[in-house]
């Protein structure tokens, strides 16, 4: 058995045409179904679906034999036991920081000013303001990062941008793109070899699937 672990939503979505690539076909909508585990139309595959950030944990630790994780949530699991032979291409958007439009950033910087920062992706954030020698007093957060610059909880955010729009319908400018960011495969490094052939024969698939 090959278990595949997704999350709900832009990953399961963009997962399906690449497993479809492989001959699999899942047979339940996560978004109809209670159901965690989901059949394929191959007996020895299948898919559960976890939280985007539980999808490292869950291969790390063997719950699954591989998964689909975008590169924001491997940094910020650290990647432990992962081996991650393909970026997928999927799930693009870039990590970047964001001010609201009347905050100016670049005097904040110069001055060497202390910025309160706002952010789920704590680990990106850290590294991002010590590389560029700037002092932040960092608060994390679990969603809604916008709303913290809007309410005074900070002076700026560090998100996921793609089109611009929840940054728009906030009133925040985006002033600093830290890197592009895509998901990819990881493996569970144990599996790679107990289940050496199957797990090729995916891999291989998918990399052959890849959007270019
Ligand atoms: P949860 O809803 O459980 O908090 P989440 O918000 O992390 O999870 P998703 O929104 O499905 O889950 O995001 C999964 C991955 O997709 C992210 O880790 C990121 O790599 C990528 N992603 C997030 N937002 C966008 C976006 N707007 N456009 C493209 N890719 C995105
Ligand atoms: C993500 C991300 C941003 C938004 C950026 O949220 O957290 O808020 O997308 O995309 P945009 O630039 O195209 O507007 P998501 O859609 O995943 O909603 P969530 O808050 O439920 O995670
Ligand atoms: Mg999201």
């Amino acid at each position: 058995m090959i278990t595949l672990a997704l999350s709900k939503g832009r990953i399961f979505d963009d997962t399906l045409p690449l497993l479809r690539a492989a001959g699999i076909e899942v047979l339940d909508d996560p978004e109809t179904s209670r159901k965690l585990i989901l059949d394929t139309n191959q007996p020895d595959v299948r898919v559960v679906l976890v939280r985007a950030t539980d999808v490292p944990t869950y291969v790390q630790y063997g719950g699954a034999d591989l998964g689909v994780a975008g590169k924001d949530v491997l940094i910020e699991h650290g990647g432990e036991g992962l081996y991650q032979p393909l970026d997928l291409k999927i799930a693009a958007c870039r990590m970047s920081v964001a001010v609201r439009a009347d905050f100016d950033y670049q005097a904040a910087v110069k001055q060497g000013s202390r910025l309160r920062v706002a952010t789920k992706f704590t680990t990106i954030a850290r590294d991002h303001f010590a590389d560029k020698g700037v002092h932040i007093d960092l608060i994390k957060l679990y969603g809604s990062m916008e709303l913290a610059p809007l309410t005074g909880l900070a002076d700026a955010i560090v998100d996921l941008v793609s089109t611009g729009n929840t940054l728009r319908a906030n009133h925040l400018v985006e002033v600093e793109q830290i890197m592009d960011i895509s998901s990819r495969l990881v493996v569970n490094q144990a599996a790679l070899k107990l289940k050496r052939e199957p797990l090729r024969r995916l891999i291989d698939a998918f990399a052959s699937a890849i959007p270019t």
